[in-house]
């Protein structure tokens, strides 16, 4: 799929497909009106009949309107005019991108981008079009044998603007691009997408792009950093852990900005086994580091004057003679020995002695991003992902970067009170708190390893996948990563 931009006027397009605005009341945004004005009033004739109304998210394809040079207009309800909201604004491109995709139309030239949603810039429209129809277009299939090829694929769509909106289609080629690779790895089954293959899939990034490179260490490479709390967990899967390390340079002499991406293969829980129902689910226990990769996709296809530096811990946590037990006592590689009081808290684990490694890259911030706990998703549900910082400037900057992106985070306290949930008879630190505030404790037991630099906390738990009947994963928190490292460029 491609995102392009043009500055040809409706009236005179060429494309399979010219998409306008409608709103309630049979109102016309500005394109619409040209084109209606051009038909002698057809388009306004054809709503007066009631097939759309103009609500959010309703659509009419029109084909061979008398005096449209383009063989088909599609009408997109908006909702009220004036006063379109974020979420319409989505319902109606991804209504559009749904007609788009089930019909033989190859390229569409969207004029929704014109209108007005709560005064945000063009380029949000635009990117959030892309991200959209990505989420429509998207499908998996590499374990599928019975799929086939779509006989009229969606090639291309369009954006009119009278300013040029080739910056903003760019940017929304690249964030959905990165959306769709993180998706694509959380999807992948287990047995598949192992820590062996997501090291794999770090080396094609590096062979992708000139501007990344990357470095995997393997268990004796970590036994020898001392990372003790992160190869407790592997030690119960034959699976070996990595540790990978993605270079991304874009800026001459910048102190990096280190994004450290929880990577999960499949979390049984270990001998704290999870109950059966759901556990599939568990592949999705690399969703933050999915996003890494995502992210620096994107910034690398943008190629932002900025350094970035992936951190990517890789496990599977499985149950076996040789795993952790509760009780058991690790010592990570900060030095602090760590009571593992249950063996299903091991993104915690993983992340500790990956959160001391960042500190050798001297980075300006530190953000790691995992599915680390159900309790977020009791808090937030699917809609914002959790923020926890020892830093509230970089706090800000992630609730503004969510704002901008509308892929949005919500923060909560790590204040001390909580801390002391977190002390163990028998070693520096326990690795869980008790029954109140898992997320918060969880984020407390990561602050302790992060004295030394700015570190944010994302818990991605409730918005990367979604369960049921669309189980999937949604390629969140990547438009707020890049979102935040464009804002961050743009401080500078
Ligand atoms: N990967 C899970 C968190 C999770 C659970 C994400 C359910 C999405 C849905 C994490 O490793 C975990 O198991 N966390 C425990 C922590 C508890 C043992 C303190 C949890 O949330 O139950
Ligand atoms: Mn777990
Ligand atoms: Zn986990």
């Amino acid at each position: 799929m491609q995102y392009l931009a043009t500055t040809t006027a409706p009236a005179t397009l060429e494309t399979d497909c010219i998409v306008v605005a409608v709103f309630e009341d049979g109102e016309l945004s500005p394109s619409a009106s040209t084109l209606n004005k051009q038909s002698d009033d057809n388009i306004s004739r054809i709503i007066a009949r009631g097939d759309i109304t103009g609500k959010a998210g309703q659509t009419l394809l029109l084909q061979d309107v008398k005096g449209i040079t383009s063989p088909r207009v599609l009408l997109v309800g908006c909702g009220e005019k004036g006063s379109t909201s974020e979420n319409n604004y989505i319902s109606a491109t991804t209504a559009m991108a749904t007609v788009l995709n089930s019909t033989a139309i190859r390229h569409a030239t969207s004029c929704l981008a014109e209108i007005d949603v709560q005064s945000r810039p063009l380029t949000w429209k635009v990117r959030q079009t892309a991200i959209s129809t990505e989420a429509v277009l998207y499908k998996y299939t590499q374990t599928k044998s019975d799929i086939k090829p779509q006989e009229f694929p969606l090639e291309s769509i369009s954006f009119y603007d009278e300013s040029d909106a080739t910056q903003a289609a760019l940017s929304g080629q690249a964030i959905s691009n990165g959306m769709t690779l993180a998706r694509e790895l959380g999807n992948l089954p287990g047995n598949i997408c192992t820590p062996t293959y997501l090291a794999q899939q770090a080396v094609e990034l590096a062979n992708r792009f000139d501007s990344i490179s990357t470095t995997i260490l393997d268990e004796d490479e970590m036994a020898n950093l001392g990372m003790g709390s992160l190869l407790s967990v592997s030690r119960g899967s034959r699976e070996p852990a990595k540790l990978i390390v993605m270079n991304y340079n874009g800026a001459a002499d910048a102190r990096p900005v280190v994004l450290v991406g929880k990577g999960l293969t499949f979390d049984a829980g270990g001998i704290s086994l999870k109950p059966s129902s759901g556990m599939d689910e568990m592949k999705y226990d690399m969703c933050g580091a999915a996003s890494v990769f995502g992210t620096l996709a994107a910034i690398a296809e943008l190629k932002l004057a900025i350094n970035v530096i992936g951190v990517v811990p890789s496990s599977e946590n499985m149950p076996d003679g040789d795993a952790n037990k509760p009780g058991d006592v690790v010592t990570s590689m900060a030095g602090k020995t760590i009571e593992i009081l249950n063996t299903d808290a091991e993104g915690r684990l993983i992340l500790c002695d990956a959160l001391t490694y960042s500190a050798r890259f001297d980075p300006e911030v530190v953000i790691d991003i995992a599915t680390l706990t159900g309790a977020i998703i009791v808090a937030l549900g699917s809609q914002a992902s959790g923020l926890m910082a020892n830093n509230q400037p970089l706090a800000d900057q992630l609730l503004q970067a969510g704002n901008d992106s509308y892929d949005r985070v919500w923060q909560l306290p790590i204040w001390d009170d909580y801390q002391q949930q977190l002390d163990s008879n028998f070693a520096d630190i326990a690795n869980i708190g008790g029954k109140e505030a898992g997320s918060v404790t969880a984020a407390c037991f990561l602050s302790r390893f992060t004295k030394d630099f700015n570190w944010a906390h994302l818990d991605i738990a409730g918005t990367a996948w979604k369960g049921g009947k669309a189980k999937g994963a949604t390629g969140r928190p990547v438009p707020l990563l890049v979102q935040f490292l464009l804002n961050h460029i743009a401080s500078k």
